[in-house]
């Protein structure tokens, strides 16, 4: 049995990572550490104990504290740690930049610092899960490798760059067995719903405007979260110790792009209801520090790994918009108190 730590997996990519490797690693036994903030969700593990058995724990910690991490990597050794927890929104970091550094830099720090004092440091993998978002924006032309310069435009991007700083420092200076990932644009189901798509299916459920900052022609490259996970797995089975790589599926959507793509298949699928109207783009100031365009270069991921995304965004987003219909209630449970306070501070309006 291999012992494997996951932080961050009650949020979206960690816990669809975690249902995922569970079933295709059966001598995988995995321990999962979550603070649980506002966007972690118990409900994302539901089933897992009853499925896997003991081959499946979860502990509530907080990365930011060392003596919760302590407590966690003392007295167990790890064959792996994957590393998801962050705070995770670009908007939320522009209205409080402080948590991200706390999380994403010192609660990454904080991990290190315990696999190096009390893991193997041969023996335990550290797979840390960064973001295209470090590299800052591109124009028209061009695409994000692994030697591009970090180049960061938002307090997210600026707290995950240094969190990957610290991660090739202590390869560098310690020895520790890291590789980081660096993904474009996530999307599939058990996303929190203040992001881009579940936020737009939302909104379109209840006839409400569906807000695109500026002119909508932002370009972000997308992947389905289960090629993002496969990726993720064979940067760890596969990747170099002290490595960096990119995955991304060559998949360039404009904001308009998506949010269009999202009324057609909303449509499609609610044809048969009277109660549902085709909901109206409204343009919004844009957002600061708003890059223009993402696009990642995942040519060494595939040719060193061997990566190979395999879902379309046609059919990924078939999926996925269906999904947030038939779960509507894992949605609107989330959607009240804090949630609803954060969205009125960011557009002045109910969410
Ligand atoms: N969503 C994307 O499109 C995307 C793309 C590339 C990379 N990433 C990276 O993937 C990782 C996961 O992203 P996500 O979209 O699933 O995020 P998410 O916000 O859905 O989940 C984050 C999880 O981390 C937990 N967490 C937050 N602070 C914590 C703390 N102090 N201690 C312990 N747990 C804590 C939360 O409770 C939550 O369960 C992040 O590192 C993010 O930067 C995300």
């Amino acid at each position: 049995m291999k012992k494997i730590l996951v932080t961050g997996a009650a949020g979206f990519i960690g816990s669809n990572f975690v249902r995922r490797v569970l079933d295709l690693r059966p001598d995988w036994e995995i321990l999962v550490v979550d603070a649980l903030t506002y966007a972690g969700n118990l409900e994302n593990l539901s089933g897992l104990k009853e499925k896997h058995g003991a081959r499946y724990r979860f502990e509530r910690a907080d990365i930011r504290k060392t003596e919760d991490v302590e407590k966690v990597l003392r007295d167990e050794k790890f064959d792996g740690v994957f590393h998801f927890a962050a705070e995770s929104h670009v908007d939320r970091s522009i209205l409080g930049p402080l948590t991200f550094v706390e999380t994403n830099v010192l609660g990454t720090v904080n991990l290190l610092e315990a696999v190096r004092k009390y893991q193997d440091i041969a023996g335990t993998r550290f797979l840390h899960i960064s973001t295209d978002e470090v590299y800052g924006a591109l124009g028209k032309d061009g695409f994000f490798t692994e030697t591009t310069p970090l180049n960061p435009s938002s307090p997210y991007s600026a707290s995950k760059a240094s969190s990957d700083m610290f991660v090739l420092a202590y390869h560098r200076t310690y020895r520790l067995d890291t590789v980081i990932t660096r993904c474009c644009n996530n999307y599939g189901p058990l996303q929190f719903p203040e992001k881009l798509i579940p936020f737009m299916i939302k909104r379109a459920l209840y006839g409400e405007p569906l807000p695109v900052y500026g002119d909508g022609k932002n370009v972000r490259d997308w992947i389905h979260v289960d090629d993002h996970n496969d990726g993720t797995l064979l940067a760890f089975e596969k990747g170099k110790p002290g490595e960096v790589y990119n995955l991304g599926s060559r998949c360039e959507k404009n904001n308009i792009e998506i949010v269009t793509l999202i009324i057609e298949k909303l449509s499609a699928l609610m044809r048969e209801r009277e109660d549902f109207r085709t909901p109206e783009i409204a343009f919004v100031k844009d957002r600061p520090g708003h890059d223009f365009r993402y696009a990642i270069d995942p040519a060494k991921a595939e040719s060193e790994l061997g990566f190979s995304p395999a879902v379309s965004f046609e059919d990924g987003m078939e999926r996925t918009v269906r999904w947030y219909l038939e779960n509507r209630g894992w949605w609107e449970k989330i959607i009240s108190g804090e949630y609803m306070e954060f969205v009125k501070k960011l557009y002045g309006e109910k969410g």
